[in-house]
């Protein structure tokens, strides 16, 4: 197939990476891709969706995965659609889901889907009027639109959750984005990150994944895109799993569908256990970053069949086969992630000699730039150490051992990462 994917992280990188490896060869573009992702693909950079449709036309396109959110809550998948093309992703409205948390939560609310108590509001006293009844602290404060991870605040006191709203609605937090907002109860329990392949009807759930969202070890210091993942998770049982099947995913999909928008693409369900009750945080609508980056080499399945029965409703005819592995992956930083930018830096990667080592490791580049045929990290997550084995244990120490071999000045990494699983 000719397969296009819309993205330039580490995500992207090892969507595309998967698919090169498979037994039948693609022809991959990245739009734009990164510094790393020409070693298997082309790169071109189109901003204009209608310009990349047409360039997918006249390029006999057979198949576009989109990596981020952005794109999606645009309506790149609409475009695409409107053109004739197969695309793998929701349509503008669907991906409201995560466009919007409003949305998502009245979503969440109309077809009883366990989600923390909340109200949804753009009014000062009504939030006020809300905290003041609640029970508990801390308390969550949340802008309704996209805030590239960063619109939770999770205050401790009362008057810090009336500091966010007022910080929030005042516009001077998260300017329009913030207009409206959920204030919420907070759950206290453990996370995961759940993926559903969806065609609009089918779904397939992907093994439960487990994020590090804090720059430090032991989940200190302030939120990141993700310092590291691992799946599968021992954390989850199969009561879990049907849980989630039954009161979450099959509920979302049939409401989905009455709501005029059915949900095709991945749906990335951010789940709080509480006693053995899986709790839904939020929804995003794309693959998490760095969960992907795990979880594609962990499939058996080809992951161009998979994206493609998504995208052409034919989820119920696939077999999805996963691997009977584990995977951890370790993200290297720049100095200054996630508070500021950092000087590009070379990258520096030595030559593997460990044989068990090279086949049950690789690295996924995300931000990183080449300057005639060298690679130099270019700030915020660089690439990640994936290690692959029988055990998490295993995995882990291959994801690190592969980290000792990576230098680049000002290199970060948690040292912890998978660490609930292994304690
Ligand atoms: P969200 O963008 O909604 O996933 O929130 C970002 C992070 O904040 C989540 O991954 C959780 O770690 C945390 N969080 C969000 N909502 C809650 C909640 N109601 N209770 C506890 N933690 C939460
Ligand atoms: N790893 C969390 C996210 O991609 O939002």
């Amino acid at each position: 197939m000719n397969i296009l994917i819309l993205g330039s992280g580490g995500r992207e990188y090892s969507i595309g990476l998967a698919i090169s490896k498979e037994k039948e060869s693609h022809n991959i573009t990245f739009c734009p891709g990164n510094g790393a992702t020409d070693s298997f693909a082309t790169n071109i950079d189109i901003k204009d969706y209608n310009k990349l449709a047409s360039w997918a036309k006249e390029n006999a396109i057979d198949l576009t995965i989109v990596g981020p959110e952005q794109p999606l809550v645009d309506g790149v998948v609409d475009i695409f659609k409107e053109q004739g093309l197969t695309i793998f992703g929701p349509s503008s409205k669907a991906a409201q889901l995560e466009g919007s948390k409003v949305y998502m939560k009245n979503i969440l609310k109309k077809y009883n889907i366990p989600t923390a108590a909340f109200i949804e509001t753009s009014s000062k006293d009504e939030a006020y009027k809300f905290i003041d009844s609640m029970k508990k602290t801390p308390i969550v404060v949340k802008a309704d639109g996209l805030c590239a991870g960063k619109g939770v605040i999770i205050a401790t006191s009362k008057d810090e959750a009336k500091k966010a709203v007022d910080g929030m609605l005042s516009g001077t937090s998260f300017g329009d984005a913030g207009k409206n907002i959920i204030v919420e109860e907070y759950l206290d329990g453990y996370e995961l990150s759940v993926f559903a392949i969806c065609d609009g009807e089918n779904y397939v759930v992907l093994p439960a994944a487990q994020d590090h969202k804090r720059v430090g070890d032991g989940d200190t210091g302030p939120n990141t895109g993700g310092m590291g993942a691992y799946a599968p998770t021992p954390l989850v049982n199969e009561d879990i799993y049907k849980k989630l099947e039954n009161r979450v995913i099959k509920p979302t999909l049939d409401g989905m569908k009455k709501e005029g928008a059915p949900f095709e693409g991945v749906l990335f369900i951010g789940v709080m256990v509480v006693d053995n009750e899986p709790i839904i945080l939020e929804y995003n609508v794309r693959f998490g970053d760095p969960e992907c980056e795990i979880l594609m080499p962990l499939l058996e399945t080809p992951v161009s069949e998979l994206f493609y029965k998504g995208a052409t409703k034919q989820l119920d005819t696939l077999d999805i086969k996963i691997k009977d592995q584990y995977g951890v992956a370790v993200v290297m930083a720049s100095e200054n992630y996630p508070y500021s930018s950092s000087e590009p830096a070379q990258i520096i990667v030595d030559n593997i000699v460990d044989e068990e080592l090279k086949e049950n490791s690789h690295i996924s580049f995300a931000g990183v730039k080449k300057i005639d045929d060298t690679l130099f990290a270019t700030g915020g997550r660089v690439l990640l150490c994936c290690g692959f084995g029988n055990s998490i244990k295993e995995a882990r120490d291959r994801a690190y051992l592969l980290c000792g071999q990576v230098h680049f000045a000002g290199k970060k990494c948690r040292s912890d990462i998978a660490y609930q699983a292994l304690r």
